[in-house]
């Protein structure tokens, strides 16, 4: 039931501030992370030494993010793969190392096929991180953490993708501290962050009118950039996927310091330049390469916090989206990226819950 949305999708964007709580609900307390949230036996944190992500779409960018947060937080080394080249080639499988599927159904062909034949290889456990409990992917992976979304019916994912993210912190938090790399006060104050998560995502979502008005400007639009560095690159990547699926938009992501090796040759006055501005010390990395963009007549849209500076101004188009503490920019920036480009489909006039030629559940290969 839609209930007062028009969409599915919009729902699903606005019931995340209910969902990421549901998600850490009983996984943390003051403090800390409850390391029993990966059941009886926690042991296996300690001894990772190295971690394996494999996913699809949605997913695998969830991945990417984790990986800044893993070698950051816990200082292990950590690859982010999809699903459909992981289970092709021979994957080496260094001492102690952890394999950890990403996915909303748990019935994605490719990603099942990983843990397979990850099962056959010297893995020291498999964790997925999943929304449905009964899926094949639960099932058959050693260790679950589930991300309890609830069903989500756009084929779009938004609520899965950030209780995916807010699952991966939790994670990232746990083995940090099993492997003594977090000392109890930092652990106090990450958590103290993620208790803030729910109320963050809130204020990120208040941003919606303001950001309708914006997707007027991308209806007769053929193609958009979107450009982000650090945790925020995958974001970008997020973004980008999200516009193209739903908006038919060709859309692509690059890490921004790429621009010049490339992309730049594309920015003109028709492109659309969107970016998920950092609070942090890339920022001014960030502005110069926007400065690049706009001395090409490319049109910025920027999304950040109003510390980040931005104003809007000639061929600028700045959002507000609230501040918050820097590991949890990338879960609440993926907020005015979603709603970005429902209203660009909206707009548009295209089917937002079922784009054409996709699939809820990708079971084929
Ligand atoms: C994009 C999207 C897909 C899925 C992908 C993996 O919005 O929904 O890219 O993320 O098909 O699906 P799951 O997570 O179910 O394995």
């Amino acid at each position: 039931d839609k209930g007062e949305f028009r969409h599915y999708m919009l729902k699903e964007i606005y019931e995340q501030p209910k969902v990421i709580a549901a998600c850490l609900e009983g996984r943390i307390s003051e403090t800390k992370v409850l390391t029993s949230c990966f059941g009886a036996d926690s042991a296996f944190l300690k001894d990772i030494d190295n971690i394996h992500i494999v996913a699809c779409g949605t997913s695998y960018h969830a991945g990417m993010v984790a990986k800044y947060w893993i070698e950051e937080l816990a200082n292990i080394p950590c690859t982010v793969e999809v699903a459909s080249e992981y289970r092709y080639r021979k994957v080496a499988v260094p001492k102690n190392t952890l394999f950890l599927t990403l996915s909303q159904s748990g019935e994605t062909a490719d990603t099942l096929a990983a843990l397979r034949m990850a099962k056959e290889l010297n893995y020291l456990t498999t964790l997925a991180i999943c929304n449905v409990p009964s899926s094949t992917l639960v099932r058959e992976s050693d260790l679950t953490l589930l991300t309890n979304a609830g069903a989500e019916i756009g084929v779009a994912s938004t609520k899965a993708f950030t209780t995916q993210l807010t699952a991966l912190l939790i994670t990232s938090i746990a083995i940090a501290s099993e492997k003594g790399e977090l000392n109890e006060k930092k652990q106090a104050g990450l958590v103290t962050a993620l208790r803030s998560l729910p109320a963050y995502v809130d204020a990120a979502i208040k941003q919606d009118e303001a950001i309708k008005l914006v997707s007027e400007q991308f209806a007769n639009k053929h193609n958009a950039l979107f450009l982000g560095r650090g945790p925020m690159f995958p974001i970008a990547l997020e973004g980008a996927l999200k516009l193209k699926e739903i908006s038919y938009i060709h859309a692509e992501a690059y890490p921004a310091g790429e621009l010049k090796h490339g992309p730049l040759a594309l920015v003109d006055e028709t492109m659309p330049i969107i970016t998920v501005a950092p609070n942090n010390q890339m920022l001014d990395k960030l502005k110069s390469n926007l400065q690049e963009v706009r001395a090409r007549g490319g049109e910025l849209y920027v999304f950040g916090a109003k510390e980040t500076g931005f104003e809007e101004a000639e061929g600028i188009y700045y959002n507000e989206v609230p501040w918050v503490e820097e590991v949890l920019e990338p879960i609440v920036h993926t907020i005015p990226l979603q709603l970005l480009s429902y209203h660009v489909a909206v707009v548009k006039g295209t089917d937002v819950d079922q784009p054409r030629n996709l699939a809820k559940s990708v079971t084929v290969e």
